[in-house]
């Protein structure tokens, strides 16, 4: 073959792969889901990613209710999304509820907040927290505390919602966990605890209401600079910020932004970040996550990245092992000074 009839036949796969690929974008690309005039309801919505998730719905033309406990907060939170208004016609408002409390209680406030704003067509559970530490030195309260906060008052809201949201054919469910919703790291044990709790929920619901027209997305966000970021470092151990940290801080309004982007685009799974991404893919199982072509992308990705992840995981154990020389280096400088 000379090397003319080499080029023309370059030239001719490049646009033959290139045609196929623009018609298979345009033909699986879904029309994304649209809030304006629907009524979205954010819990954990006076701060961080939850308000900025807020902000994002009040500037696409949705009424937003704003779910938390602390009314001050909420007031505040409040006038931030007023001012992202598109219309005059849209409600904007906020309900104090402890979502940890009773099933009944919850919902109640729930009806009471259906009552002043419709019903709701978007839940974006956003309310948690977290609590660091060895696992021994985390308290059973403070156990029982995280499992509340980030997983009862998801399932409290979502219990509410889903049978309304099947019955109508119509909905969306935003589940937010975290990248340790996917594996368990130095640290954080009670807290992944509760987040893979939220997985299992999210991917259960989606298996059950997605052929019924509810949509569930699970945000797995990275850290984010954020007021409960702030108070989660105070009780970080050292291991946890070294490990954890390599990723970098993400501003709460790219978080928030790319959550209600899949939310809309009913993907499973709302990621920001490249390695995110690689941790997704590598913990990812069953999930639904993608159309066949990604899925085969994801299979050739995953041979080489299971590798890879080997000598990861022996960094981590490498930087868990010098932190306790380290700690013990200077317990042994400690009581020498003391004797
Ligand atoms: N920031 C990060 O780096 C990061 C990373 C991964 C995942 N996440 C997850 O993302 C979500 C938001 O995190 P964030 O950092 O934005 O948190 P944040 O700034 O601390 O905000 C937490 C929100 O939850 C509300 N809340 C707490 N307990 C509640 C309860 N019992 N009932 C109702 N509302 C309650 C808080 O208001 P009140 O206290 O007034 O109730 C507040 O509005 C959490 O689920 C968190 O686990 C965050």
């Amino acid at each position: 073959m000379d090397l003319a009839t080499e080029i023309l036949l370059y030239v001719s796969s490049a646009v033959i792969i290139h045609i196929l690929v623009f018609y298979f974008v345009m033909v699986t690309k879904k029309k994304g889901r649209n809030i304006k005039d629907k009524h979205v309801v954010v819990t954990g919505g006076s701060s961080g990613i939850g308000l900025w998730i807020a902000v994002t719905c009040a500037k696409q033309g949705a009424h937003v209710t704003l779910v938390a406990r602390n009314v001050q907060l909420l007031e505040k939170a409040l006038k931030v999304v007023e001012q992202h208004r598109q219309d005059a016609s849209q409600r904007l408002s906020f309900k104090s509820i402890d979502l940890t409390k009773s099933y009944d209680e919850v919902a109640k406030s729930l009806e009471e907040v259906e009552e002043q704003n419709g019903p709701i067509y978007m839940l974006v559970n956003c309310a948690g927290m977290a609590i660091c530490g060895v696992f021994e030195e985390i308290t059973p309260e403070d156990a029982q505390f995280l499992m509340d906060v980030n997983y009862k008052t998801a399932y409290n809201c979502t219990r509410y919602v889903l049978p309304k949201m099947k019955h109508a054919r119509d909905g969306i469910i935003v589940i937010t966990g975290s990248q340790a919703s996917l594996l368990g790291i130095y640290g954080y044990g009670p807290y992944a605890a509760a987040k893979f709790a939220l997985r299992g929920m999210a991917e259960t619901i989606a298996m059950e209401a997605s052929h019924l027209g509810v949509s569930v997305t699970l945000a797995l966000p990275a850290d984010t600079d954020t007021p409960g970021f702030e108070n989660e470092e105070k009780t970080k151990p050292e291991e946890t910020k070294i490990i954890s940290g390599s990723g970098g801080l993400h501003k709460p309004e790219e978080v928030a932004k790319k959550i209600v982007s899949d939310a809309l685009n009913e993907n499973f799974f709302s990621i920001l970040g490249a390695e995110s991404w690689v941790v997704t893919l590598l913990c990812s199982g069953m999930a639904p996550w993608g159309g066949f072509l990604f899925t085969v992308l994801q299979a050739f990705a995953l041979i080489p990245l299971r590798i890879i992840s080997y000598f990861v995981r022996g960094q981590f154990t490498s930087i868990v092992r010098k932190c306790a020389a380290q700690k013990k280096l200077r317990q042994e400088v400690k009581e020498k000074k003391s004797n």
